[in-house]
Parts: C-alpha cells; structure tokens; sequence
C-alpha cells in the first residue's frame, strides 16, 4: 500500500472581535436584510492592528500540534496558504516556524487566495507521498479585512478574517488519508477580483501605484457565476476521477463565501443539509482560513470521525479552484 497522508492534528483561530452586519449599517448603504438575503452572513471577526496572518497562523497551528501529539521540532516543513502575509517578504510560514520553535523545518507560503488551503494541503500531501516528508504542517490563513474599502459595500460586508491548520503525518498501511486533488486555474479571470497594489507592477509608493486601487476590487456577479460552475465542476471532476458516488461522501466542507453559492453546490451535488458544513454566518468569507476552519469545527462539533470520507472544494482570485477527497 503506498504512503497516505493523514490529517493527525488540527486547530483553528479567529480575532475575539465580532463585527455584526448592524454594525456595517454604520460604515455604509446597506442592512441586515441584504447582507443575509445575498450572502448568509450575520457576523464576521476582524483582526486588530498587533493580529496577522501569522500571528493567527501560530495560535491555529499550536492547536493542531497538540491534537497530533507531535514537537514542532519533528516537523519537516510547512505549507501556509495565504494572499495576506504579515510581509511580502519573508514568507508567512517563516514567522510561523519562529512561532512555534519548528527548528527542522522548511517553510514556504502557497498563493491561491480562497483555494489556499485545497491547493497547499494538496502540495503537502504529495511531499509526504513521494517520500520527501514525513511531518507536515499545513495552514490556511488570511486577514482580507486589512485590504478592504471600508466605504465599498459591495465588498466590504463580505470578508472577515482566520486561520486554520492541520498537522500531516507520513502513514502505512492505511486507507485514511488525502485521497485525491483536483487543482484547476484561469489566470484570464485576473480581473475580476484583484488587489493590484503592493506587488511589482504597481509598487506601494511608486508613481505607478498613483491612482491604482489599494483594496480588494471585486466584480461580485461575474465572481458569482464562475464559483457556481466551479464548485461544481471541482468536486464532479473528483468523484468521476475517484469512480466515487455523491452519496459516499460523508461531510461536505466548501469554501465559505456565500450560502447561496454553497447551496447550489450541494444541489448540483444532491447533498442534504445535514452533510454540508456551514458556518459562513459566524466569520463572513475568511479565504484561505475558511476550509480548515470548518474542518477544523466539524471535529469539535462530533460530525467529523475517522473513517469519514470529506470532500472540500475552494475557488477565488486568479481565478483558481479545485477540491480535496479526504478519508479523515
Ligand atoms: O472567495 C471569492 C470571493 N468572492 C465571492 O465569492 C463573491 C461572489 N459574489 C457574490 O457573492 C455576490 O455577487 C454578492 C454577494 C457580492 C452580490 O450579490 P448580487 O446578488 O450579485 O448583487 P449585485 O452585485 O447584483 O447587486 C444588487 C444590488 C445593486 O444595486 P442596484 O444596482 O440593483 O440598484 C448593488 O448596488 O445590490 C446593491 N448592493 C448592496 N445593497 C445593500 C451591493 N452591495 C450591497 C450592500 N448592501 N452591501
């Protein structure tokens, strides 16, 4: 039997403070109605100035190590899926291997917005397949509301912010483990949902940057229309390639972004409610954090056990999207 991938630890953190769509109805146009009716979020957490992406990052993977039972220093590398580092450079998971004392590890950061944690718990899964890793840590984390327009509506209800993470442990003779990944990308959809100051075309403080936006730009429909199709063609992809059935899949954990659009993707899917992981109306739409988070409630809340098969689908800028097939 080849080497499997098991998730052995996992954890999540979120900023103590609540920010309710009451409280947006100060900031901008809008009311609970439309932000409920349109999306299914009621709250959302909001880092403080001292909060980033690592510090989050730290405190999620402290929990999962101490689930897994395993030293930082056993760790052979960690995997952070982020578009919000605490810097452009060093990398996030730099800062998270301080933070933790992971003195045997090398760490890199994976850019796929929303698909951040289905695209680096897919990297990671394959260093421990092929043999290069034994222990890995892998977090998915963002803090969005950091790069918001707090006066634009049409974003600013949408985002809040967290982190998640799992602990990978190299294991025999197993059929636990991450079974299959399905990454898809259309860099033609760039567009559509961007941030395009700070990076190297248009540096902070350059005169290019003069007059660019400096916070999230979101095209809300045309986002809306791609994630419906992808999420449903993620996880159909997955289960054809897997010669799986919907009605194997035990628990549903899609990115958090919308109830609208998790509600169609379980239809597509024929999912019923009880199946589908939602916490969308507690933390808003917190990116790459969004999937382990909910993997990472599931357990606490009992309805994740070991045996279980968990299929996580993602998408976001770039445009990317893709779906994991975990046997938890
Ligand atoms: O992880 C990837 C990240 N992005 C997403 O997943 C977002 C995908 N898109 C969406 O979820 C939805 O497109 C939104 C929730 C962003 C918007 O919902 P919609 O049903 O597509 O609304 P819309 O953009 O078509 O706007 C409808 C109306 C507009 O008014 P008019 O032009 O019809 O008079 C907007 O100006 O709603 C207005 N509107 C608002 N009204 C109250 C937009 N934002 C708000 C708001 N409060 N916050």
């Amino acid at each position: 039997m080849p080497t499997k991938a098991v998730i052995t630890g996992i954890g999540h953190a979120v900023p103590t403070k609540v920010l309710s769509n009451a409280d947006l109805e100060k900031l901008v146009d809008t009311n609970d109605e439309w932000i409920t009716q349109r999306t299914g979020i009621k709250e959302r957490r909001i880092c403080s100035a001292e909060e980033t992406c690592s510090s989050l990052g730290i405190e999620a993977s402290k929990k999962a190590l101490a689930m897994a039972n395993v030293s930082p220093n056993d760790l052979n590398l960690i995997v952070c899926g982020t578009v919000t580092g605490d810097m452009l450079f060093p990398s996030t998971s730099c800062l998270i291997q301080a933070g933790i004392g992971a003195t045997n590890a090398g760490s890199y950061d994976l850019g796929a917005a929303c698909a951040g944690f289905i695209y680096s718990l897919a990297s990671a899964a394959a260093m421990i397949e092929s043999g290069a890793s034994k222990k890995v840590l892998v977090i998915g984390v963002d803090t969005l509301t950091k790069f918001v327009d707090w006066t634009d509506r049409s974003t600013c209800v949408l985002f809040g912010d967290g982190a998640g993470a799992v602990v990978l442990e190299a294991t025999e003779n197993t059929d636990r483990g991450v079974v299959k990944t399905v990454l898809l990308s259309d860099g033609t959809g760039a567009p559509h949902i961007n941030l395009e100051v700070g990076g190297s075309r248009y540096p902070s403080c350059s005169v290019q940057a003069e007059g660019k936006r400096s916070s999230i730009f979101m095209a809300g429909a045309e986002v809306y229309r791609f994630a419906v199709n992808a999420m449903g063609e993620a996880c159909c992809r997955l289960l054809d390639e897997l010669n799986m059935t919907p009605e194997e899949i035990d628990l549903f954990v899609p990115h958090q972004a919308n109830l609208r659009i998790i509600d169609s993707a379980a239809k597509r899917l024929g999912l019923p409610p009880e199946k589908v992981f939602v916490n969308v109306q507690k933390y808003g739409n917190t990116s790459g954090g969004s999937i382990p988070i909910g993997l990472s409630e599931a357990v606490e809340e009992g309805r994740l056990k070991p045996g279980m098969n968990v299929l996580t689908v993602g998408f976001g800028a770039g445009l990317v999207w893709g779906a994991n097939l975990i046997r938890w």
